[in-house]
């Protein structure tokens, strides 16, 4: 079964109202594959702009959202606020935050949870550091994290797996097609072990880590890559190439 071709663009702390907005009009005048499902995920501070501005048919990515529904919770943002502005979707458990601000693995469930349960969409980041993979321990690193939220979570059919090892991000050095297929099939092995052979089937599984315009296409010919998650590339014109990956 074909699964549809997602392409997120992370802004992580980038961008001006100007250097957004020049964004906004590249995207929307832009040429590429209407099969493939666009998501941007600016600061927070500019969602408004990017979901007032951006055409029809591409959505808009918080880079996070906190686990409860209001409240004392200062600096949080909450599904409901999200949903109140029309922003579809949310990344979770990205490694910066994992890593800088110590998101635990159950956190980024609970937030997983209330996400979907508030109906947005959840790009759930995965990954390994460079210190686990060469320890061999990938594959409990990633599996662990996506097990925290099979604790919590039984319908993944919201959920789009983003796989970003910690030593590809901003780095220069992508996986290696075979790097990134090989954790890709070891993901969706577990999805039709742990959760169902139904999501194992339907759920992207994409590549995030200094994916470019030079490698994406490669990387996009793999059986179990399902699209990306870009980081700096998704601030430049060669964003477009990375979208028509498939093309
Ligand atoms: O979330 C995507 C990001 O972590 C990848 O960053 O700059 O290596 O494409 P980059």
């Amino acid at each position: 079964m074909a699964r549809q071709f997602f392409v997120g663009g992370n802004f992580k702390m980038n961008g001006t109202i100007e250097s957004i907005k020049e964004i906004i009009h590249r995207l929307n005048d832009s040429k590429y594959d209407p099969n493939t499902e666009v998501v941007i995920a600016p600061p927070a501070l500019y969602l408004l702009l990017c979901r007032e501005h951006l055409k029809k048919g591409i959505e808009v990515a918080a880079q996070n959202v906190f686990d409860k529904p209001n409240g004392a919770f200062t600096g949080e943002i909450s599904v409901s606020q999200l949903k109140d502005s029309n922003i579809t979707w949310t990344l979770l458990g990205h490694s910066e935050r994992r890593v800088i601000l110590q998101e635990t693995d159950a956190f980024v469930a609970a937030k997983t949870k209330a996400a979907l349960d508030g109906g947005i969409g959840v790009i759930l980041c995965c990954g390994e550091t460079l210190e686990q993979r060469e320890a061999n321990k990938t594959l409990d690193v990633v599996t662990a994290q996506l097990s925290a939220v099979a604790k919590e979570v039984k319908d993944w059919s919201k959920i789009v797996v983003a796989y970003e090892p910690v030593w590809a991000i901003g780095t220069g050095k992508v996986a290696t097609t075979e790097q990134a297929q090989e954790v890709h099939a070891a993901i969706r092995n577990w999805m039709s072990k742990e959760v169902s052979s139904d999501a194992a089937e339907k759920t992207r599984i994409i590549y995030g880590g200094s994916v470019s315009e030079k490698n994406c296409r490669d990387l996009a010919k793999e059986k179990d890559i399902d699209g990306f998650l870009v980081g700096g590339a998704s601030l430049k014109p060669a964003f477009v190439d990375i979208l028509n990956a498939k093309a």
